[in-house]
């Protein structure tokens, strides 16, 4: 008998990003005229820095001789694009990782789906609630389904205390905030730094959004913290930091001294496993990408890229200041391209955020993302993306004004 994971029926049929494109195509095949204009799924729409396409091309031309030909590359990811991030990314800011704790990747998304590959089936897991629903949904398809919710709410300011995680044995976080565009400040990432050391536990630190920190103070990584090489993970990508959505590349670092323990009580070193893995399941980022990714550490590069940041963080102020002129709850948009609206928060409005999201897209053709597709704590929610035109944000703004 072809016995099926049965954990599969446990997750929704339907990816959410996947279950938003399909109601945006029905609209979009009932109104073939509407020129919608897209604020869901967090996808850059501003093209390539000049510096990176240029390191591409340079690339496409190694390729194309004998002489600079790169088949298979390191499955961790070349020494130059190592080198590069450990120095710049975490060394020339004051942090203690080193170029052989980075493994390159094809992005963000595929190392927090995978990472749990790593554990016991019986660890105990928490995130946040809402969440980036990846963290959730990989580990109920490898047979967790005893998940800790730790709610993220206005009251808290959308960060949870470690209190609330009980005996969780990892930890996913992720900040700057995915959906909620919340930050974290050092004292409370550094709180979940201690706890985590004291009970032997992991943290699994996605940063993906890191680069849109502009508040002084606020951590872009979690090993700002004393004692995070002996207790987190963290996930950095390419996408959102230098328009990647397409190209696909990102890393992790994984330190030294993370263990996770065998039955008799011994530590086992992580890093070798994610190795062991990646290695037997991964060719590694092509060539042409991460000569594209090198390029982003050039100082052409760190310039131009800022600049397209900033760029979507003015789009996020625009958006902020749009949804609470229109007396509405929103965090988020200051360092963070989400703004989180609270639907509810206007007196008169359904709180229903499913609801609010088929109304801006039936009657303004915006797209949103319901926040109850993050988790039960999203609902009464929507989240608002600033990756757009100023043309088409200025416009969006323009649409919602008229039927808010
Ligand atoms: C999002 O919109 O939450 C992200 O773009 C999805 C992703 O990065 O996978």
């Amino acid at each position: 008998m072809l016995h099926v994971n049965e954990n599969y029926s446990k997750i929704k049929p339907t990816y959410l990003f996947a279950e938003i494109a399909h109601r945006v195509a029905a609209h979009q095949a009932k109104n073939p005229g509407a020129k919608i204009i897209r604020l869901g799924i967090g996808d850059v729409t501003e093209p390539l820095a000049p510096s990176i396409v240029a390191a591409m091309h340079r690339a496409v031309d190694d390729e194309a001789g004998r002489e600079n030909f790169h088949g298979y590359g390191p499955e961790q990811g070349y020494a130059f694009l190592r080198d590069k991030i450990a120095k710049c990314d975490f060394q020339d800011r004051g942090m203690d990782i080193r170029s052989d704790e980075i493994l390159v990747s094809d992005g963000a998304k595929c190392d927090c789906g995978n990472i749990q590959e790593l554990f016991g089936t019986d660890v105990k897991i928490a995130v946040g609630d809402p969440v980036y629903p990846v963290y959730v949904d990989t580990n109920v398809m490898a047979g967790r389904g005893d998940i800790r919710l730790l709610p993220c709410t206005a009251e808290n300011g959308f960060v949870p205390p470690p209190e609330t995680a009980g005996d969780a044995d990892i930890v996913y976080l992720c900040y700057p905030n995915n959906p909620t565009g919340a930050v974290a400040t050092k004292a409370q990432l550094q709180a979940w730094v201690d706890w985590a050391n004291a009970g032997k536990r992991l943290l699994l630190f996605d940063a993906a959004y890191e680069a849109f920190v502009r508040t002084p103070g606020i951590p872009r990584s979690i090993y700002e913290c004393q004692g995070a090489r002996t207790c987190a993970i963290e996930f950095r990508s390419y996408s959102k930091t230098a328009g990647f959505t397409g190209v696909r590349c990102g890393y992790t670092v994984v330190p030294d001294e993370l263990v996770a323990y065998a039955s008799d009580g011994s530590g086992v070193p992580l890093k070798p496993m994610w190795t062991r893995r990646q290695t037997t399941k991964f060719n590694g980022a092509s060539y042409i990408t991460q000569r594209g990714a090198e390029a982003i550490y050039s100082p052409e590069g760190q310039r131009e890229t800022r600049a397209t940041v900033d760029f979507y963080l003015g789009n996020a102020k625009l958006i902020r200041e749009a949804m609470c002129a229109k007396g509405y709850t929103a965090t988020g948009g200051v360092d963070s391209p989400y703004i989180w609206v609270g639907v509810g928060s206007k007196s008169g409005d359904a709180g229903d955020s499913w609801a609010f999201f088929d109304k801006l897209l039936a009657e303004a053709n915006v797209v949103t993302t319901p926040g109850a597709g993050f988790g039960a704590a999203g609902e009464g929610y929507i989240r608002i993306s600033a990756f757009n035109s100023r043309e088409n944000v200025l416009e969006a703004i323009s649409r919602l004004d008229k039927v808010l």
